[in-house]
Order: C-alpha cells, then structure tokens, then sequence
C-alpha cells in the first residue's frame, strides 16, 4: 500500500526518489517524506503529510545533493495521518534511517521491550519499532547487515523494510509476503530498490525480485552494486531478475484530465493488442500451458474488480464449460478452510498480483497440493512468480484507483481460456471467431465512448442523489456490484449492487424520490427485468436505464434511457455495459469534485490484509 523507493548513484538521489515517489503516489498519498546523506555527510529527512506535492515544495528551495537516499509514500495504518507518522523513521545518532511497507503485528510487545531497553519512540506508527530493533542490535555491538536481519527475524507478519545506512551510504531492504524489487543500470552505476517496478522504469535496464528473507544489499562500490543475502550471512540466489520491459511516459496522461479516463478510452486498443498477443503472439504458450492443468472445480479468489471479474469468468466456465466454478473473496477464502482437491484449479485474478489477501489465498491452495493459475496484469509481481501458469492481461500500467481496463482485459482473457478449453486447444476455426467478437467488442465500445457526453448529460442529474441501486440479474449482476464500486469509491456516494430480483427481499425499503436505480438490463430475462423496474418506479425511485436499443416499454420506464446494440454480441455484452457504468461513475464523480485517480482513503495495491 505504501510506496518505497531507494537509489543509490552518481545522480542526485533525492531526485530520482522523489521521481520515483511521484510514480508510486497511486499507491498511498497520506503522507510522504525522504532520507538521505547530505554532500557534508549529515543524514537529512524531510516528510510531510499530505500529497507527495506537499513535500516537494517544502523542499525545492533547499539546495539539495545527496549520493544515496530513500523515500516513501504512506497508506496509514498503525497511527493518524500526521508529520510525525510519516516515514522515514531515523536514528540520526546512529545515521540509521527506515522506511516500512507493511503491518508489524508483534509491534506492542516490541515496542515494551524497546522502550524497556531505553529506547524512545518518536511516532505512534509500528514501523518505529523495526527502527528500535535496529538501534538496539546496533548498540550491541551488531554492524548494520547483521542488525538488519537480527531486527528483522524478530517481526511478525507481511513487510517490506528499506534501510539507509550514514556511515556507508549503504542501502539494505529485506521483505516477507510484501512486493520489492531491486533494480540496476550498470553503465550509470546506479543501483535501486523499489516496491514497484514502475518507479524504476527507464532507470533501471535490469530489475531484479528477490524471495522473502533475502537480504539486498545496494552498495556504492561499482564492481558490486548489488548483492543478495540469506539470514545466515551467506550468499543467495533466491531471486529472478529480468530485463527492465516497462516504459515510463511521463506525459502518459496525455490530454486526458484524469488517468481513470484516459485507462476507461485505451479499452478498445487494448482488447485488440490482447487479442493479437493470445491468437497470434507469446500468450498461446501459457494459454496451452493452462488448458493442460487439471479442473475438477475451479476455485476463483480475488480482490474488489478482480473478484467480481472473476463472477463474470465463473458464468462463463459454468455455461460454456460445466465446470463447477466456487468464486470467493479472497479475504474470507484463506481462511474458511475451504475444501480443497488436488484435481481441483485455482484460479486467482489480480492487476497487481500483490494483494496480500490474494496472495494469502493462492500459498494456501500451493499448500494444499492444488495447482494455481493467474490472471494477472503485473509480469513478475508475486503472484505471477507463484502461480503455476500465469495469462497476462497486458492492460499496460493502470495508475487511477479505480480499476477499469484491467477488469475488461481479466474478463476477456478468462473468456479466451474458456473458449480455447472448450474447443480442446487453439486452431483456425476458433482464432478467426473469437478474433472477430473481440474486434467487434472494441468497436462497441468505441460506439459507447464518443457517447460520453450523452452519459455525463444523465450525470449531470442524477449526481445530486442521495445513494444509488445498481442491479442486474445474471451476468449483469457482477456488472451492477462492480459499477456501484467504482462509483462509491470515487465519488463517494452510496451504491449498492444487488441482484434485480433481490431488492424486494429488503433493500426496496430504502426507495423513496431521492434514490435512483441504475438498472442494468440484458436480452436475457428482459421482461422479469423490466418487472423490477416497475417495482421501484412505483416507490417513486428514479431510473436510469442501460438496456436493449429501441425498447418503448424500457423508454417509458426510465427517466433515462441509455440504449445499447447488443446484436451479434450478447455474450460480451457485460463489458460493454461495464464501459457505461464506468463513464457515469465517472462524470458523476467529476461533478461531486472529489479526486478521481487518488480517492481518499485508498491505495492501488492492497498489500496489507
Ligand atoms: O490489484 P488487484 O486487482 O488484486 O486489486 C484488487 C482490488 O484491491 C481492486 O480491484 C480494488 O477493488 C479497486 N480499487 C477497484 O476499483
């Protein structure tokens, strides 16, 4: 949830942090701050609560150059949001400074200890305490490598931790079950560390992901930039490295105003860019790969969009294959003691593939002897170096919050698995049909978003509402709980999404004038549809209607009425009408001013459960 990033080089540290930081806001934008060694050696911090701006222009005027530094953006979670809970955490007696991705859950019994030690605590955050232990190996006699990992034997749960070290200018991270990755461009003696690839991207040329309880070790010496570490001291070579194959734009947002929308438009591209990767590209491999794996049932966990993606791929695994599909959030999955069988699939979706909850799941199903696949945006994050097989969804890097190309992409990539297990492999016949529903696919969302100014026109008022019903029957229905999630969570307001037949089993209670239904509405099961409609029109709601083109009853029904072409294209049809509910979402959330790509609150990767 917290960004990290650490650089050690010729450049101007600071600057290539701050860079960095700026990259990784999406994760967590509580607060940010830096750590580093001056030119006159001090060991400097800044941090300051707030958006990442707040601490460059604290900064700017300073004249600052520093060989080595570290830096972080905060997702609290232990402590409020406030200067003094920013990272990083420093000793400046010792020239040790910190910064911490993750939950230290032995941190009361830690900080006791510590604090009976004599070691005082500048924060309310359970971080500090992974800076005590360090302070206290240290003053018995331990050097800093040797502190480090002693320090970290000690902590319980899932974290990352990146070190600064005065003396050396030095850089040490270590990680258990939270993303890292170490990054290195050779020519330019810069070595890096990160908890996202993306914050090295066009900086690194080689990125390296070590395994949990492996020491990094950045270093000033040119012949030995990076080394990599047990906890016994010796030498490891517990991580995967990598040709750096992330770009980074920094005017990616082109003339967009906010990412979401930009990433809501790059749809139909990349539907096509995906369809050429599976049909014709590197992705048949893996696809083959993972129609070999056994599937007696298929679990499905996920997180948030991931999870109601997976609603929508469990239709179509039920339908189309009969294989019995058992979807579950990931949170509840890892720990009802699911029932497990080795001839069973796993299946997990994520654009991170660093959700701790997800992540939980799938060591939980490795563990069970289950063989796991992914459907992941994120090439190298954990989840795709844990899972089995992986199918990328190539949805390129999403930066606002709220998911949304990478739900279309999860979607399709699941349909593309489907239709490929039921045709007993890829051949012509398949390629060319599929080929053709995906260009159509993109073309009708293409349709759907030159009508984004008919769509913010029915925002413009509805907005003022005071909470939303998104409902659906079928496959609708993971469609109507994934359109009231993105607008909640950035606009929000209340929504809810129900199964149309469900609301009268209680939620009707809550219709009155000031509530409006989004009612989503398919060729199948129309007219049971259209009855629950009724059944809110009467109770005065009001309705917004997304169904079937040139439907007079729907007209009538609705106080607004956004006619869809479902013809030749029912099936995927739920991506598309996704594609409205993410447009309204959108302008709805622009009319209410709230901060689109950074809704308060969130962080873009979940790593913490
Ligand atoms: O990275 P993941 O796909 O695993 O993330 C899962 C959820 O945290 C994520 O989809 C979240 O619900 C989004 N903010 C929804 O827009």
């Amino acid at each position: 949830m917290c960004g990290i990033v650490g650089h050690l080089g010729p450049k101007n540290s600071v600057d290539v942090v701050l860079e960095g930081l700026k990259r990784l806001e999406y994760r967590g934008y509580d607060s940010a701050g830096v750590s580093f060694i001056s030119s006159s050696n001090d060991l400097m911090m800044y941090k300051k609560k707030g958006k990442i701006e707040n601490l460059i222009n604290e900064i700017k005027d300073k004249d600052i150059s520093a060989r080595s530094c570290i830096g972080h953006t905060r997702w609290a979670t232990h402590g409020g949001v406030t200067d003094n809970n920013a990272h990083p955490h420093i000793c400046e007696e010792m020239g040790i400074a910190m910064v911490h991705n993750g939950i230290i859950e032995n941190a009361g019994e830690l900080r006791e200890f510590l604090t009976k030690e004599g070691i005082q605590f500048k924060s309310e955050t359970d971080s500090e305490t992974f800076l005590g232990l360090l302070i206290y190996h240290v003053r018995n006699g331990k050097n800093i490598k040797d502190a480090v990992i002693e320090s970290f034997k000690k902590i319980h749960g899932f974290s990352a931790f990146v070190v600064l070290n005065k003396e050396t200018s030095e850089i040490f991270s270590i990680k258990k079950g939270a993303p890292l990755v170490c990054g290195m461009n050779e020519v330019n003696s810069e070595v890096l560390v990160s908890s996202d690839p993306y914050a090295l991207a066009g900086i690194a040329d080689k990125i390296y992901f070590p395994e949990d309880e492996v020491l990094c070790h950045l270093s000033a010496a040119n012949s030995n930039l990076l080394n990599f570490y047990e906890l016994d001291g010796t030498k490891s070579k517990r991580y995967m490295s990598k040709k750096q194959s992330m770009t980074h734009d920094p005017a990616a947002k082109g003339d967009f105003e906010h990412y979401m929308l930009k990433e809501i438009y790059e749809q139909p591209e990349l539907i096509r860019s995906l369809t050429q990767f599976y049909f014709q590209g590197e992705g048949k491999e893996s696809l083959e790969a993972a129609v070999d794996l056994p599937r007696k049932n298929l679990h499905i966990s996920a997180c948030g969009t991931a999870y109601y993606a997976g609603l929508v791929i469990k239709d179509f695994f039920e339908q189309i294959n009969r294989i019995p599909c058992r979807p579950e959030i990931a949170s509840e999955f890892r720990y009802r003691n699911p029932i497990l069988d080795k001839e069973d699939l796993a299946l997990f979706i994520s654009q991170s593939g660093e959700t701790a909850d997800t992540l939980a799941a799938q060591e939980l199903c490795k563990k069970s002897g289950l063989k796991s696949l992914s459907i992941v945006n994120t090439e190298g994050s954990t989840l795709y170096r844990d899972c089995d097989v992986n199918l990328l969804i190539r949805a390129g890097v999403e930066i606002g919050v709220a998911s949304t190309k990478a739900f279309t992409q999860q979607v399709l990539t699941g349909r593309t698995l489907s239709a490929v297990i039921q045709n007993k492999g890829m051949d012509d016949n398949l390629r060319n049909t599929l080929s053709q529903k995906y260009t159509l696919l993109a073309e009708r969302i293409e349709e759907l978003l030159d009508r984004s100014d008919e769509i913010k026109a029915v925002a413009g008022e509805i907005y003022r509402n005071k909470g939303f019903f998104y409902t659906g029957r079928g496959v609708y229905y993971p469609i109507a709980l994934e359109g009231a999630l993105k607008l909640k969570e950035i606009a929000y307001v209340h929504a809810e999404g129900y199964a149309a037949g469900e609301l009268k089993h209680g939620p009707i209670a809550l219709i009155d004038e000031e509530k409006v239904n989004v009612a989503l509405v398919g060729p199948e099961l129309y007219e049971k549809t259209v009855s629950n409609i009724q059944e809110i029109k009467a109770r005065k709601g009001k309705i917004v209607t997304i169904g079937p083109e040139g439907k007079k009853d729907l007209e009538e029904i609705s106080d607004y009425y956004i006619p869809i072409n479902f013809d030749g294209l029912e099936e995927l049809s739920p991506l598309y009408i996704n594609v409205v509910n993410q447009l309204l979402a959108y302008h709805i959330a622009k009319f209410l001013g709230t901060d689109i790509d950074k809704p308060r609150n969130l962080a873009k990767s979940v790593t913490v459960e």
